[in-house]
């Protein structure tokens, strides 16, 4: 992972010295907000898939966290914008951070500074080329997903991933893929980075947003599910529904549209990416790589 720039509170940096002090107050406590959004090469040059939301979504997580940011949002979008062109990228992954600096260490973070930066870098498939077509390995995490009432699920905020980081972990060291969080109630939450869909009887099922992030993926695969002819719906369920669900999804920035074949050992379905799965991730593939006009309003050209 590599790319030649990187954008630091507006000036381009080599990607070898973009560095921060050791008292950075975010490195200490976690105390800084981040997008994960995706760029993607399309016939008419490279587009950001749905860049608008994500930078609102940014500022929103800035504003639950109490970050003043030093710059405003058609600022960052030329910023995003230039990190790629400078670094040549067709297609990338993009990291924008915002972040509390260096003054003086304490839980306190007001007399910190508010910093920002903006990472870019190929990235392919987050879970795997073959994860896309077979499906991923999945076990239910012995963490709670954080509690409502402890930390903002609104906002994506560094600290909250800690929680993510235990759940994948441990996922690895059992040896699948990725981990599904409960809520402290046992509800089926999401996975460490993506959100979570399952279908039984036809109808694609996805957890309400009070305990998950508002993921812009999910979002998007909501729209699509619907133009599609399908019925999507909110619910709150056990880990128990999932095992005897016909299909089951993540969706993400990172993973996109990524088949679950195994959650706990049972298989899922066929234990193969569904019929539905895969028609909702192939219009989402072709949405992305410009192919479908009807959604060209998601696409912002860099
Ligand atoms: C915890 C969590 N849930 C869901 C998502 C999916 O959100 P999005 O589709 O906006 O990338 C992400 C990734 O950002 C995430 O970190």
């Amino acid at each position: 992972m590599k790319a030649d720039k990187i954008w630091m509170d507006g000036k381009m940096v080599d990607w070898d010295k973009a560095q921060v002090h050791i008292c950075t107050h975010a490195l200490h406590y976690g105390s800084g907000v981040f997008e994960g959004i995706r760029a993607y090469e399309t016939d008419k040059g490279t587009a950001v898939f749905r860049l608008k939301e994500h930078i609102d979504r940014l500022f929103n997580s800035a504003k639950i966290l109490k970050l003043d940011v030093p710059f405003n949002k058609e600022q960052i979008r030329q910023a995003i914008k230039d990190t790629i062109k400078e670094n040549n990228l067709k297609s990338c992954y993009i990291r924008p951070l915002i972040y509390r600096g260096f003054k003086e260490l304490g839980v306190n973070p007001f007399k910190c500074p508010v910093n920002c930066a903006i990472a870019v870098w190929e990235w392919g498939a987050y879970l795997g080329e073959e994860a896309l077509a077979k499906g991923i390995k999945t076990k239910i995490s012995s963490y709670a997903r954080n509690y409502i009432n402890s930390t903002s699920q609104k906002a994506k905020i560094c600290a909250n991933y800690i929680n993510s980081i235990f759940a994948k972990m441990e996922a690895i060291e059992a040896g699948v893929d990725e981990a599904i969080l409960l809520d402290t109630r046992g509800y089926v939450t999401e996975g460490s980075g993506e959100n979570l869909f399952w279908i039984r009887n036809g109808i694609i099922y996805t957890t309400p947003t009070a305990t998950v992030l508002e993921g812009i993926t999910r979002d998007s695969i909501i729209k699509i599910a619907d133009d599609l002819g399908y019925k999507v719906q909110e619910k709150y369920t056990g880990r128990d529904e999932l095992y005897i669900s016909e299909e089951v999804f993540f969706a993400g920035t990172a993973a996109e549209v990524t088949p679950i074949r195994e959650i706990d050992n049972y298989q899922i379905g066929e234990g193969k990416r569904g019929p539905i799965t895969e028609k909702i991730q192939k219009k989402f593939f072709d949405i992305v790589k410009g192919k479908d006009e009807e959604y060209s309003d998601w696409l912002d050209y860099v």
